[in-house]
C-alpha cells in the first residue's frame, strides 16, 4: 500500500471543477513532481490534501487512515507538512522564533508545562532551541537566527518556510513553488537543498514548480495537471517527450 493514496479527488468551486477525478499515490521516500499550466489546480490539490478544503468527492488516505473531513492541524499532526505559494511567515518575529512556533504548534501536549514554566519546560525549550538552530544551519540561516523574518532576503524567506514545515517532522512534505521569485543562483542552491532534505530527513516530497529544470533534475516521477485533470504521469524523460504535455504548455500556440 502507498503512503498516500488519493482516489477520484474532485473539488468544485461553483461551476468550476478546479480538481477533477484525480487519482495518484506517493510511496515512502519518493520525490514526486506536480506540474501544469497556471490555474491547472495544483495548489487546490495541495489544499485538499492538507485539509484546507474539503473534497467535493473522492478520498485521501495516509498510512491507511482516511483524512477526509479532518481539520488542517489534525492532518499536520498526522504527518503532512507544507509550504505556501505566497510566503507565510511571522514577519515581525525573529527567524529562530518562527521555527520555535512551528515546533510548539506541533507539541501542544507541552502547553500546560510551558504555562506553569515547569523545569520540564526549560529543558524542553533548550532542546527545541538547539534543534531549531540545527535545522537553520542546514539551510544556512543559523547566522540570521536573531534577524527579523521581514529583513531576510527573499530566497532566505523561502528557505525559512521550508524549515518551518520540517519543524513539524512531516512524513510527507508538500512544496508549493519553492523557487518562485528566486534568482538562478538561489534556485541552484534550493535544488541541492531539496535533494538533501529527501536524503537526510528521509521524507517523501511532492513538489509543485514552474521551473522545469528544477523539476526534471530532482524528481523521480511527475504528474501533470491541466484544467483540474491529470493528463500525464511518468518519469521526467517520459514527461519531457509527452505530446499531450507539450501541447498543454504551448497552449494556443501549438
Ligand atoms: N477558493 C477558490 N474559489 C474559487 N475558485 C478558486 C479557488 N481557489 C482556486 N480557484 C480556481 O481554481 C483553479 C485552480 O487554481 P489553483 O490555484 O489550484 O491553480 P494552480 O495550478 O495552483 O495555478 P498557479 O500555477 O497559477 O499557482 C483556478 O481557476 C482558480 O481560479
Ligand atoms: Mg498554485
Amino acid at each position: 500500500m502507498a503512503l498516500l493514496e488519493v482516489k477520484n479527488l474532485t473539488k468544485h468551486f461553483g461551476g468550476l471543477t478546479a480538481v477533477g477525478d484525480v487519482t495518484l499515490e506517493l510511496n515512502e521516500g519518493e520525490l514526486v513532481g506536480l506540474i501544469g499550466p497556471n490555474g491547472a489546480g495544483k495548489t487546490t490539490l495541495f489544499n485538499l490534501l492538507t485539509g484546507v478544503y474539503e473534497p467535493s468527492e473522492g478520498t485521501v488516505t495516509l498510512d491507511g487512515h482516511l483524512l477526509n473531513g479532518k481539520q488542517p492541524y489534525k492532518i499536520a499532526s498526522l504527518g503532512l507538512g507544507r509550504t505556501f505559494q505566497n510566503i507565510r511567515l511571522f514577519k515581525d518575529l525573529t527567524v529562530l522564533d518562527n521555527v520555535l512556533i512551528a515546533f510548539s504548534n506541533h507539541h501542544k501536549q507541552h502547553v500546560f508545562a510551558s504555562f506553569l514554566r515547569l523545569p520540564a519546560f526549560y529543558k524542553n525549550e533548550k532542546e527545541l532551541k538547539a534543534k531549531a538552530l540545527e535545522l537553520l544551519k542546514i539551510f544556512d540561516l543559523d547566522g540570521d537566527a536573531e534577524t527579523l523574518a521581514k529583513n531576510l532576503a527573499y530566497g532566505q524567506q523561502r528557505r525559512l518556510e521550508i524549515v518551518r514545515a520540517l519543524a513539524t517532522e512531516p512524513k510527507i512534505l508538500f512544496l508549493d513553488e519553492p523557487a518562485a521569485g528566486m534568482n538562478p543562483q538561489e534556485t541552484a542552491e534550493l535544488t541541492e537543498l531539496i535533494r538533501r532534505i529527501k536524503d537526510e530527513f528521509n521524507i517523501t516530497i511532492m513538489l509543485i514548480e514552474h521551473d522545469m529544470n528544477l523539476v526534471m533534475e530532482v524528481t523521480e516521477r511527475i504528474y501533470v495537471l491541466e484544467y483540474g485533470r491529470l493528463i500525464a504521469h511518468g518519469t521526467p524523460d517520459e514527461i519531457k517527450s509527452n505530446k499531450r504535455v507539450i501541447e498543454a504548455y504551448l497552449g494556443g500556440e501549438a
